[in-house]
């Protein structure tokens, strides 16, 4: 804890084109928490090689995301944004870790489960011990908070039971962090099918509006978006299509739900559906404005990242040379 503000930990995967759920859903609201916290925000590249990458295409990515964190609004000298492989403590708490968790735990992790069957061709041990970097990403700031959706939960519960583990065993070394539980993101669904989330790796780009579309193609995604046979603009779960694109309108214009119902009251489905497209290019054009600049500008992101990578190194070395000691790893002589 810094100036007596807790610490927040999160990240995010470069694989893949952000999409207008990742927005709304968790960056957005990283800005938000950016004020309240000391937060630490990871491009998190080491755990997108658990899956195969191509390095140039994952390199690009990356830079593209931590450009894209700014852009969003995240200031570099207040929020640590930086790369997962510029600290090296990671890798080295993570080998430590996976000395304290068990095979058992790992087997019971859904994600494993999921992806081991989407990647039968590729099941590393570094899939299996994915949920072990990510206890040490968050256990290396002492992390009081970490954003997490609901398909992340399993993993930060696993953190504290590792933490708890080691504090047992060691004494007070690891603060036990505990999801975040304030006002999450709207949860966004796939445009074409209103039942699952938008994901950035939906094979269907109709179903999803990445953060680089351009205006006429963000149209044309709303347009097309899966509706139902009622012709009513209400926001109940029977209507799944259309109570997506109630949360869409409302996150993007700060209305609530029930004030979008009211304003569209007796309207079709196409002029509704013109009217998401619009609220959509108005949040999304100004981001894409700043990161076009930001792009542009070389050195100084290159100077974010030189930066950040040192604050990062600077705060997590402390815990690791801790627990390096703690386990009995031998006192460095310089
Ligand atoms: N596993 C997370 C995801 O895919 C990303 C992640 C890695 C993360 N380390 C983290 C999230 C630490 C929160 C805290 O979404």
């Amino acid at each position: 804890m810094i100036d007596g503000r807790k610490v927040l930990f999160s990240g995010m995967q470069s694989t893949g084109n952000l999409t207008l759920g990742n927005y709304l859903g968790a960056l957005k609201n990283w800005l938000t928490l950016a004020d309240e916290y000391e937060c630490y925000y990871s491009v998190v590249d080491m755990h997108s090689i658990t899956i195969r990458q191509d390095p140039a295409e994952l390199r690009k990515r990356a830079r593209n995301l931590l450009t894209l964190y700014i852009a969003a609004g995240l200031d570099p000298e207040k929020t640590c944004i930086y790369y997962q492989s510029h600290c090296s403590a990671h890798a080295e708490l993570a080998w430590i870790l996976n000395c304290f968790t068990y095979m058992g735990e790992l087997n019971r992790m859904t994600q494993f489960k999921d992806k081991s069957a989407k990647h039968a061709d590729n099941i590393n041990a570094g899939l299996f011990t994915y949920p072990v970097l990510m206890a040490a990403d968050i256990l290396l700031y002492q992390a009081d908070v970490v954003p997490v959706g609901a398909d992340q939960m399993q993993h930060l519960e696993l953190t504290r039971d590792i933490a708890e583990r080691f504090n047992n065993l060691y004494g007070d070394v690891f603060t036990i962090p505990e999801p975040y539980v304030g006002k999450v993101g709207a949860k966004i669904m796939s445009l074409q099918d209103p039942e699952k989330k938008m994901s950035k790796s939906d094979e269907n780009p109709n179903g999803s509006i990445y953060l680089m579309d351009d205006a006429d193609t963000i149209i044309r995604k709303c347009k097309r978006a899966v509706t139902d046979s009622v012709g009513e603009i209400a926001y109940r779960d029977e209507q799944p299509g259309v109570k997506n694109l109630i949360n869409i309108y409302s996150a993007c214009t700060g209305k609530t739900p029930e004030e979008t119902v009211e304003e569209f009251a007796g309207k079709g489905y196409g002029d509704f559906k013109a009217a998401v497209g619009e609220s959509v290019i108005s949040i999304l054009r100004p981001l894409q404005e700043e990161y076009g600049r930001l792009s542009k500008d070389k050195a100084y992101i290159d100077q974010v990242i030189r930066q950040n990578a040192e604050r990062a190194r600077h705060t997590s070395y402390r815990t690791l040379r801790k627990v390096q000691r703690k386990v009995g790893f031998p006192d460095r002589l310089s």
